[in-house]
């Protein structure tokens, strides 16, 4: 099967996916396919690399970038042979339903989530509204749109103090990777924190900053899905920016994360469920808080979470029993059917 792997893309998370993509690219197992890289330019340009052999893999992140020296690529050429695109594509334009749309409408298999779960998981409205609808417990929130905001800041910022405590996190709707994310603790870091999250999206997400502890589950399957054990983002700092979680490396996780039997059962379900209750396909990451008092939050769903080689969702499979290059495998077969 030829397999045409996607990255880089029109968005914020742009570089995380090169980073997910050259992982993918060492692991994969080259004898069962045949490997087109394909690389998306921050513009939004396709260009295609010549196959890749596992001999002659990628030396570093940047030669995968390098592809747009290379042809530009057509899309007749998914179109014409029987072919597996492979989206390995973070945040808007990637993982949100978009380019899952454009599979869709040419008639192209791919891995993953469909049209409506990359949607509702991109969303952090709407995934929070389908959450509730469903009985999963979320943290309180309030949205804010820039043609409110435009009209009448203050009082905005009022009607937040009102319903929501500092500390609180202001982040744009439709992001990952904590890109345009701020903990504030007061009206006038509210009201920058505000404007930054508008540079991402015109939509924002006002929500309670609690205490708490950060687990997350791998969730792999279609209709049959499995969970991994959960894993735990151990924090020495109420929050981690961009820059923590892929350039300086600051994260710890916590493999599996220390959690009574009970609540390891408990947070694995609720991830099945968000993952159902989304539609979602192939594979995601749920991420929950869990407060003091062991109440279970959840926060979101990523439908196409990191895949870097030190990016959670691999590390909890390997420890769940899936080695990197098996759980790819593995992925690739969901994706076939
Ligand atoms: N959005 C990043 C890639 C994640 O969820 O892992
Ligand atoms: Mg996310």
């Amino acid at each position: 099967m030829k397999i045409y792997v996607i990255y880089g893309g029109k968005n914020a998370e742009h570089e995380v996916s090169v980073k997910s993509a050259f992982s993918i690219l060492q692991h994969i197992y080259y004898d069962y396919h045949t490997i087109i890289p394909i690389y998306i330019t921050r513009e939004g340009t396709w260009y295609k690399g010549s196959e890749v052999k596992k001999q002659e893999s990628f030396h570093s992140i940047a030669e995968l970038v390098d592809l747009k020296h290379q042809e530009e690529f057509s899309f007749n050429e998914l179109i014409e042979e029987e072919c597996l695109a492979f989206p390995v594509l973070h945040g808007p334009n990637g993982e949100d339903g978009t380019i899952q749309g454009l599979f869709e409408t040419l008639n192209i298999p791919y891995v993953g989530s469909g049209v409506l779960a990359s949607a509702v998981g991109m969303d952090k409205i709407i995934s929070k509204g389908v959450f509730k609808e469903a009985g999963l417990p979320v943290l309180p929130y309030k949205e804010v749109k820039l043609r409110e905001w435009k009209v009448d800041s203050q009082s905005i910022c009022e009607n937040i103090e009102t319903h929501i405590p500092y500390p609180m996190y202001v982040k744009p709707v439709n992001q990952g990777s904590s890109i345009g994310i701020t903990r504030v603790l007061n009206r006038d870091e509210l009201t920058e924190a505000i404007d930054l999250a508008f540079d991402y999206d015109h939509r924002i997400i006002i929500e309670k900053g609690v205490s708490v502890r950060e687990i997350e589950v791998a969730i792999l399957g279609n209709e049959d899905v499995h969970t991994s054990l959960p894993g735990e983002l151990v924090k020495q700092k109420p929050f981690y920016a961009y820059e923590d979680k892929y350039l300086n490396q600051k994260v710890v996780r916590e493999i599996p994360a220390k959690l009574s039997d009970e609540l390891t059962r408990k947070v694995r379900k609720m991830a099945a469920e968000a993952f159902e209750v989304i539609n979602g396909s192939g594979i995601s990451r749920a991420d929950f808080f869990l407060t003091e008092e062991e109440t279970i939050y959840i926060n979101e769903v990523n439908t196409f979470p990191g895949f870097t080689i030190n990016s959670m969702y691999p590390k909890v499979w390997a420890k769940t029993g899936i080695p990197f290059g098996d759980l790819i495998e593995e992925v690739i077969q969901l994706g076939m059917r």
